[in-house]
């Protein structure tokens, strides 16, 4: 299938990203190439837990370990019981990791996998919107900690990634709307035919999009973003285009909002901060805002916009002093790196009660 033979579309990074749908067949021949013992870890997702039997079983391992996640299970102590577990499992350092599941997996699992006697290899099996264009990809591993989303975590490339778009078939609607916003993100990004995909794209019933090509439109603008800047020490920050009013939004309303909902809520917060500061058109502005629209996903939040600020500020302090946003010139040109007036700030903030 030609979804397969395109494994290296996304050559911008060191490992192979193989975007298709029925992958087993791809997955095992990796597996199978590095003879080594292989364990699979899941997420305990009934319909994760299936694909998850079938490609051990075409792997040739006899191990499978779900374990029930969700964001609020992405915590030390599920990463003690993971790490545990593979102990008992008797991974050794030679063991090949594969991780099967959405973001929560591939952060938890990637983390597992890379402190496990100092380091195993691990490859991951994307489940989930977010993990396909997102999360797998990039190497950053993580778990939360009171005090703040993916504060604990480690940077680690994985030795694969497998995105399986016929999972995409069980993952439930809001899961991949929220998968959603991120490749909205990456159209903004990089302009040009992915955005104008994506317009023309909406009006049809998901069944019908052809994902395997959208999956890796988005993944080669994260992709090329990592590679130019693994460590995000700069280029690699404009991934993070509406994220400083979205992290704000998700921890001023404890993670009631999910990512992808909140990081809607922050690209239209990013334009209209972008419009007030006159780097960006109206015109622009109101055609993301209509995707985002069309894809069902919301563009204002009933968080207090108190705590919203609060949050950023709580931000800034450990950042430093200085807030910095990824803002819009145009559909295809962010900038990174952008300060902008508390003033400014606030008046945005202020508005995302209401309709745009
Ligand atoms: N490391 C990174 O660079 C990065 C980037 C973006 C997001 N993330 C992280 O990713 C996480 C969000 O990922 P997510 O949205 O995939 O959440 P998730 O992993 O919790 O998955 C969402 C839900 O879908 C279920 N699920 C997954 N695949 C399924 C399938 N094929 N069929 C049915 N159900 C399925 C899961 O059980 C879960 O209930 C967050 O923790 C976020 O911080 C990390
Ligand atoms: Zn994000």
């Amino acid at each position: 299938m030609a979804a397969q033979e395109e494994d290296r579309d996304t050559a911008a990074l060191d490992y192979p990203i193989v975007v298709g749908e029925e992958l087993l067949g791809a997955i095992a021949g990796f597996v199978r190439g590095r003879v080594a013992p292989c364990l699979v870890l899941c997420d305990a997702d009934a319909n994760v837990v299936k694909l998850a039997r079938q490609i051990a079983a075409a792997a040739g391992s006899k191990r499978v370990l779900p374990f029930v996640l969700g964001e609020s299970r992405k915590r030390m102590a599920t990463l003690e019981r993971v790490l545990d577990a593979m102990h008992e499992a008797d991974a050794e350092r030679e063991t090949l990791v594969l991780g099967v599941g959405g973001g929560v997996a591939s952060d938890l699992f990637g983390l597992a996998a890379a402190t496990y006697m100092r380091g195993v290899a691990y490859a991951h099996v994307a489940t989930s919107l977010v993990a396909m264009v997102d999360a797998a990809i990039g190497g950053k591993t993580g778990v939360n900690l009171r005090g703040g989303k993916n504060l604990c975590g480690v940077f680690r490339d994985p030795a694969a990634v497998f995105c399986e778009v016929a999972a995409l078939a069980t993952l439930p609607d809001r899961a991949l709307r929220e998968g959603l916003a991120e490749v909205v993100k990456a159209g903004v990004i990089e302009g040009g035919e992915l955005f104008e995909n994506l317009e023309t794209l909406s009006p049809h019933p998901f069944s019908r999009w052809p994902w395997v090509e959208v999956i890796r439109a988005a993944i080669r603008v994260k992709a090329a973003a990592v590679a130019e800047d693994p460590l995000e020490s700069g280029a690699r920050a404009r991934l993070n285009l509406g994220h400083t009013f979205a992290h704000a939004v998700e921890r001023a309303s404890r993670y009631r909002v999910a990512h992808g909902t909140a990081v809607a809520i922050g690209l239209r917060a990013a334009g209209e901060l972008a419009l007030r500061t006159g780097r960006f058109s109206e015109r622009e502005h109101l055609r993301v805002l209509a995707l985002l629209a069309l894809f069902g996903l919301p563009l204002q939040t009933a968080v207090d916009p108190d705590a919203i600020f609060a949050a950023m500020r709580a931000d800034k302090k450990r950042r430093g002093g200085q807030l910095r946003f990824v803002l819009p010139r145009a559909i295809g040109d962010v900038e990174y790196g952008v300060t902008c007036s508390a003033r400014t700030v606030r008046a945005v903030v202020a508005r995302l009660g209401r309709p745009p």
